[in-house]
């Protein structure tokens, strides 16, 4: 089996890679092309294009940091299973005219090529820009051109636009996008909520815009206004060192898998603008779930447990308890029932549109 049948299975077996037409890109479309300047290996070293497990690195169900800045990362092929659910929600026909914020390595820009879309694809590096050019035209990808530019202005030359798909994390939906969104058009963002940012998609109907949920997510953030904090926002990430621990709290809440622990994550960051992310906690997943305050912080563990820390954690923690009770009392919703309003906020020169209601309307 070569790396790349073993990650189409890999991707298959996940269960996301249900198009075949998507199957067909991700299997015509060499990845290692995109990521040919080295990544950021799971130990940390540089994986380079000498290295002999180079092509068993690339072809995995992971994400790939490219670009690395003060130790940060700053730019990455993103997570392949969630580009996957991404591109299916994004509905993509041949012919489409695609935005995409956010061009990175590029390797989105030629997956969406080779569904026959015609995509630009923005980037505000310029070497990043650059080197995602020059990777698609290595690759001969003719349908997407990659211009170096912030995302909140989108590309307003080349509009109307079917589908715009952004692929950094933003506290809302640029106003410049919906003027170069054609009327039924669909825009597939990740949008910062309780400290990660889940998948949303809206699409454009007579009766105004209709947004949901898609699937947890992290990812890295977007620079300038499309990530402008706001009166709504949850606060950032908590980072180590963390406050005193105390001993744990049971909750009526019990030994959740990831995927519904994500539903309670959702729900109570819906009810309670304290709740964020503890990257730190699980490392090889989104994180933990916290409720935080300046000094305090209660942590959620994935097994019901809530774990206090500082000298409000006890507090915290029983008002953790209750978001998870009433998530409960409420049938437990997943994520997908949930739709969201929006509303105008952000930076007034650079406006976008933040979530701002919630409610569960499907089953
Ligand atoms: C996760 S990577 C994108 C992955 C990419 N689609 C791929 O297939 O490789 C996020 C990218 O968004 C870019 N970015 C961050 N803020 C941006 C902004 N305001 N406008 C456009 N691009 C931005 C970063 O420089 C980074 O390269």
């Amino acid at each position: 089996m070569t790396s790349i049948d073993r990650y189409l299975a890999e991707l298959h077996t996940s269960g996301v890679l249900t198009d075949a037409a998507l199957a067909r890109a991700f299997r015509a479309v060499p990845r290692e092309i995109f990521v040919a300047a080295g990544f950021r290996g799971p130990d940390g070293g540089w994986t380079t294009a000498d290295d002999p497990g180079f092509q068993d690195a690339v072809y995995r169900n992971a994400a790939l940091v490219t670009k690395v800045h003060g130790g940060e990362p700053v730019s990455s092929s993103s997570q392949p299973s969630l580009m996957a659910q991404m591109l299916t929600a994004l509905d993509v026909a041949p012919g489409h005219r695609v935005l995409e914020i956010g061009a990175g390595t590029g390797y989105n820009a030629a997956l969406l090529a080779a569904l026959g879309a015609d995509v630009t694809t923005v980037e505000v590096q310029e070497d990043v820009a650059a080197a995602a050019g020059a990777a698609l035209a290595r690759a001969g990808v003719t349908g997407a051109r990659v211009r170096r530019a912030d995302g909140w202005d989108g590309a307003p030359d080349l509009a109307p636009f079917d589908r715009i798909i952004v692929t950094v994390g933003v506290a809302g939906f640029s106003a410049a996008w919906w003027e170069q969104l054609t009327a039924d058009g669909v825009v597939v963002a990740p949008v910062a909520h309780g400290g990660l940012q889940p998948v949303m998609t809206v699409r454009r109907t007579p009766d105004g815009p209709r947004t949901r949920v898609l699937c947890p997510a992290g990812f890295m953030t977007a620079a300038g206004p499309l990530f402008a904090r706001h009166p709504g926002s949850h606060p950032p990430p908590v980072l180590p060192p963390l406050p005193a621990e105390l001993p744990p709290v049971p909750s009526t809440v019990l030994d959740l898998d990831l995927r519904v622990y994500h539903d309670l994550w959702f729900a109570a960051a819906a009810q309670d603008r304290r709740v964020t992310s503890v990257p730190a906690l699980l490392a090889d997943h989104l994180g933990g779930l916290a409720l935080f305050e300046p000094g305090s912080l209660a942590i959620m563990l994935p097994d019901g447990r809530i774990r206090p820390h500082g000298p409000d954690g006890e507090r915290l923690a029983s008002d953790l308890a209750a978001l998870a009770a009433g998530w409960q009392a409420a049938g437990s919703p997943p994520l997908s029932a949930w739709s969201v309003t929006l509303a105008p906020g952000g930076d007034p020169a650079h406006p976008i549109w933040l979530p701002a209601g919630f409610a569960v309307t499907a089953g």
